[in-house]
């Protein structure tokens, strides 16, 4: 039966583009609910947007030189992109820049403001004395009272989840200056989630919310359980919604607040688009309402946001939030700020046109009911075990067979064997079996079915044998292809929510319509043909191709070259050692030289033996750079020698003063040399 749906996917933040950790958590999992009811013919907004207010995007275009807008604007657009590329299919994308979404945050708040749901109140704040501001959210980070995390921000750890006041947080430090913050009074807007508090019990603990994910509902009922404190929905910045009502003049709506209603503009923007009627998406008792998240933002869904509509009275609760956990990435939790990630547009540059490779390997190791960890040799394994070597090996079979028998046209079936008549009614039983998984948003186990299903179409292949039958058993071989084709078109339609790219191209390889027909879904389990005998298919076209180890190598190497870098620029510098005289100075005899011969020293794998013109004479020396030159390489350069070094024997050969290097945060030693080519043997002083 056909119902309304109004699915989310949180809004992310745009202070940076996206990366795998978004995709698998959030995005992907979202876009294969929303495609599914598409295709089970029901009546579908998946809404979305940019996440354009709150600190870490001013911290960002502080820290840049540029305004908070430069930097919203760049990363909407980049993330649009992103999810364009991927194959999100949002109904609306929209932005909290937006005015319709100002308005309505506005409207929101003066809705809960006039029903007095708001306790307003004078309170002590943290404030930076340096800085000149108050310090709320990021801005603030210190320890947190409930897991003892060293970095919580002020309004939430992100070890624990849990939500925080900042003045909570023990030794809290200002994260603009570094400094011990004071306490100054400013009047602030709190939701007394006390007051909501029975509700949410009686909504969650003891309403349906048991079929909820265990993570969910586990952290939710903890909260509860621990008792809600009112939440300040308002903050001391420039930069967010104004709070419009009166005391609010410098103020602006806490981000959280703001945010979530973000669902409700992009609706409405939506509809004003399409001519429709945003309302039931968010009013209507029968409408299913499903925010996708991850699991830092449960409480965000499961508490605040709920209260707020609760508080406002005219809107429906969410029906599930199935929050996923986190997915890590080769062993370390993603990082943007160590670069510890794989971001979208890179992937992209690096496999083009791989998007459901991509797609295909986050989902089968999606972080749905614990942590994860994405690693490359596992994406590999995903693309060439089982979709190039079945789920793309049945596929060519299949067409390259009907096309060299058949001329492309689906045979007539004569007598189905028993083989044949229990392979049908699997085919028929598959639409349910994902369905049964989708539906307890088990997407892992959703897509592993879609998997069997090509699984079984390979070993049907395999134990049939139709390339034999061929020269013997004409009947026979027509029924097995016939067989195979109806096992294609199935496979056709239960990929579009996963594989959505392949699932086109292999709509167009069969001459099937691509557009979402109502009941195609259905048609697998109830209609007795799908593709009909005399159907003309298309040429075949390669669905998926193998991904070489030195591929997989080349992003091994981009981390690890990631990894360098962050241990390169978290080393400490060292101390500056005691103060020489200038008369100590002046005994160092430091000079340009030319290199002019070099090689290896046997065995050792960091000496290279330099002949260097110092300008006074031609002389030896030993030095440490085998690993970051080549003896080519140095043959030529100009460096910088200390010449006056006592000699000294390294391996048997004696050097006679040292070249100057530093090295690069990767790692990587330079020469430090004159930028211009100058005469060997000029004092450097
Ligand atoms: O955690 C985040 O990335 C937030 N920007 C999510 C916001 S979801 C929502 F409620 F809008
Ligand atoms: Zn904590």
């Amino acid at each position: 039966m056909s119902k309304r749906y109004t699915i989310t996917a949180a809004l992310p933040y745009t202070n940076g583009p996206i990366h795998i950790g978004h995709l698998a958590g959030v995005y992907v999992p979202a876009d294969i609910y929303a495609r599914y009811k598409r295709l089970t013919g029901n009546d579908v907004a998946f809404i979305c947007g940019s996440d354009e207010h709150g600190v870490p995007i001013t911290i960002k275009a502080k820290k840049e030189g540029v305004t908070p807008q430069d930097i919203v604007d760049k990363y909407h657009a980049i993330i649009k992109t992103s999810f364009e590329d991927f194959g999100i299919t949002f109904d609306n994308y929209s932005r909290t820049s937006a005015k319709i979404h100002h308005d309505t945050a506005s409207e929101f708040f003066k809705t809960l403001y006039d029903k007095h749901e708001f306790v307003e109140e004078v309170t002590e704040q943290l404030y930076d004395e340096e800085a000149n501001q108050f310090l709320a959210d990021r801005f603030v980070t210190g320890t947190c009272p409930k897991c003892g995390n060293e970095e919580a921000y002020g309004d939430q750890c992100e070890n624990c989840g849990s939500s925080l006041n900042a003045t909570e947080l023990i030794n809290p430090k200002s994260a603009i200056t570094g400094n011990v913050p004071t306490l100054k009074e400013t009047k602030h807007w709190f939701l007394p989630l006390n007051k909501h508090e029975n509700f949410l019990r009686e909504w969650i603990l003891k309403g349906h919310k048991k079929d909820w994910k265990p993570n969910v509902y586990g952290q939710v009922k903890s909260w509860i359980d621990d008792g809600l404190r009112p939440r300040a929905v308002t903050r001391d910045l420039d930069w967010g919604i104004p709070v419009p009502v009166p005391g609010g003049e410098g103020k602006v709506l806490y981000v959280w607040f703001d945010a979530p209603i973000g669902y409700i503009s992009a609706t409405k923007e939506w509809a004003a688009r399409e001519g429709k009627d945003w309302e039931p998406y968010w009013k209507d008792e029968n409408t299913k309402l499903v925010h996708f998240i991850g699991k830092d933002n449960i409480v965000f869904h499961c508490i605040i946001f709920p209260a707020m509509l609760k508080a406002e009275g005219s809107y429906i609760l969410p029906d599930n939030v199935p929050a996923n956990e986190f997915l890590n990435l080769e062993g370390n939790k993603l990082s943007t700020s160590k670069n510890w990630a794989v971001w979208l547009p890179d992937y992209l540059k690096d496999f083009p046109n791989q998007q459901d490779v991509l797609r295909y390997a986050l989902t089968a190791n999606a972080p749905e009911s614990k942590d994860n960890d994405f690693t490359w040799k596992d994406f590999q394994a995903r693309n060439n075990n089982e979709l190039v070597a079945i789920f793309g090996n049945f596929i060519n079979r299949v067409v390259v067979l009907t096309n060299k028998y058949y001329d492309g046209i689906v045979p007539e079936a004569s007598e189905f064997s028993e083989v044949d008549k229990e392979t049908l009614a699997t085919v028929k039983a598959y639409p349910s079996v994902i369905e049964s998984s989708i539906e307890r948003y088990r997407f892992r186990e959703a897509s592993q079915e879609l998997m069997n299903l090509a699984r079984l179409g390979n070993k049907y292949l395999a134990d049939e044998e139709p390339w034999k039958l061929v020269k013997t058993d004409e009947a026979r071989t027509k029924t097995i292809m016939y067989v195979a084709l109806q096992i294609a078109s199935a496979l056709a339609t239960l990929s579009e929510p996963f594989l959505p790219f392949t699932s086109e191209k292999l709509k167009r390889i069969l001459s099937v319509s691509s557009s979402a027909v109502e009941n195609q879904w259905a048609d697998i389990s109830t209609k007795d043909v799908l593709l009909p005998s005399g159907h003309h298919i298309g040429k075949g076209e390669l669905l998926f191709s193998k991904i070489e180890d030195k591929t997989i190598q080349e992003q091994l190497d981009k981390l690890e070259a990631s990894k360098k870098a962050n241990e390169a620029a978290n080393k400490t510098l060292e101390p500056q050692k005691d103060t020489i005289t200038f008369e100590d100075f002046t005994k160092l005899d430091i000079r340009v030289g030319t290199i002019l011969e070099a090689e290896k020293m046997p065995k050792t794998k960091k000496l290279l033996v330099l002949k260097v013109d110092t300008g006074i004479d031609t002389r030896t020396i030993v030095s440490g750079i085998a690993e970051s030159f080549t003896p080519e390489e140095v043959v030529g350069k100009q460096v910088t020698v200390l010449v006056n070094l006592a000699p000294r024997k390294l391996r048997g050969v004696e050097s006679e003063g040292m070249i100057l290097m530093t090295e690069t945060p990767d790692g990587k030693l330079v020469f430090v040399n004159p930028d211009t080519t100058v005469n060997s043997g000029l004092q450097i002083s």
